[in-house]
């Protein structure tokens, strides 16, 4: 799996994440070839992981055994349509990280029979801690879904869907939720220093207490209401904010913001399948 070829088409911010979480993991920088037509980005992936840079991406596609689609989905019609020749002499996987982009679309600028995988990162795979969700079409071998994952899971959780479908609503939930908790983030340090905290203060005790958050629900085999329970003693101060919270109406704030941006991927992948 480790000596498998992989091309990146496009070298911006995911492309970098990726490339650096595979040799961070160990993967030979000799066998990844970043494809970008900014030279000096060629120059700083090369620099920072010893990988190859080309500006043809026919060429590079043309050694892959795994592509990787790393550029904004509004150009991945061109940029696809313009490799589908390599693609199709050379019938690499093909991996798209471009949000929103179907697969029926993709495989019809590439030509089509492609073995495709796509996938939904989010914002924190930059820092190693993305949630990213894959889906397969039918002509993915189990060894291909293993390069596929390997690459994605090099900058964080990786799962599977069944159904592209669901990918709509993962948009919805991963792909957009780092803003639903920065948001949360801004309200709660904006309260804290309504009460009479320093901004730094107020800051510091909501990042802290979001990171403690997260790690104890991480790594408890218990579930976050469990958890929520456990902290709230009855007649307490937690009661009464979660009490304010409830009543404010915070679920069914969250099941209709998510019904929108589902709403939203389903919208915005049609159109960019028409473009
Ligand atoms: N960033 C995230 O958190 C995130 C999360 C989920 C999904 N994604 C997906 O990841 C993909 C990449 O996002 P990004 O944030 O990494 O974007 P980015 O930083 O803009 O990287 C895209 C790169 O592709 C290059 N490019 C443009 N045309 C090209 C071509 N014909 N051949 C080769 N390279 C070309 C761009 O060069 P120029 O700048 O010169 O045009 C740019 O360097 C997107 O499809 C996005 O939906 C990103």
């Amino acid at each position: 799996m480790r000596t498998q070829k992989i091309a990146f088409i496009g070298g911006g911010n995911m492309a970098g994440s990726l490339i650096g979480g595979l040799v961070a993991d160990g993967y030979d920088p000799a066998y990844i070839t970043a494809c970008d037509p900014d030279r000096t980005k060629l120059d700083q992936l090369q620099a920072g992981y010893g990988i190859q840079g080309s500006d043809d991406n026919s060429a590079a596609i043309g050694q892959a055994d795994a592509v990787v689609l790393a550029v904004k989905p509004q150009v991945l019609k061109e940029v696809a349509e313009s490799v589908a020749t390599a693609v199709q002499s050379r019938r690499p996987l093909v991996v798209s990280i471009a949000a929103g982009v179907r697969e029926a679309d993709l495989q019809r600028w590439l030509g089509g029979e492609v073995a495709l995988v796509r996938s939904m990162p989010n914002t924190p795979a930059m820092i190693q801690a993305g949630a990213t969700v894959l889906h397969a079409t039918a002509g993915v071998s189990e060894r291909q879904r293993g390069l596929a994952e390997s690459v994605l899971r090099a900058v964080g959780l990786t799962l599977w869907v069944e159904d592209e479908m669901q990918l709509d609503a993962v948009t919805a939930l991963s792909g957009s939720g780092p803003a639903y908790f920065f948001l949360i983030m801004e309200a709660m340090e904006e309260a804290g220093i309504g009460l009479g905290l320093s901004p730094d203060k107020a800051r510091l005790l909501t990042l802290q207490t979001a990171l403690g958050a997260a790690r104890m629900a991480m790594e408890s085999s218990d579930s976050p209401a469990v958890l929520r329970a456990r902290v709230t003693s009855p007649g307490g101060t937690t009661e009464r904010a979660l009490d304010t919270l409830e009543k404010g109406g915070i679920r069914g704030l969250f099941s209709q913001a998510l019904k929108d941006a589902r709403d939203r991927s389903q919208e915005l992948s049609t159109l960019l399948g028409n473009h």
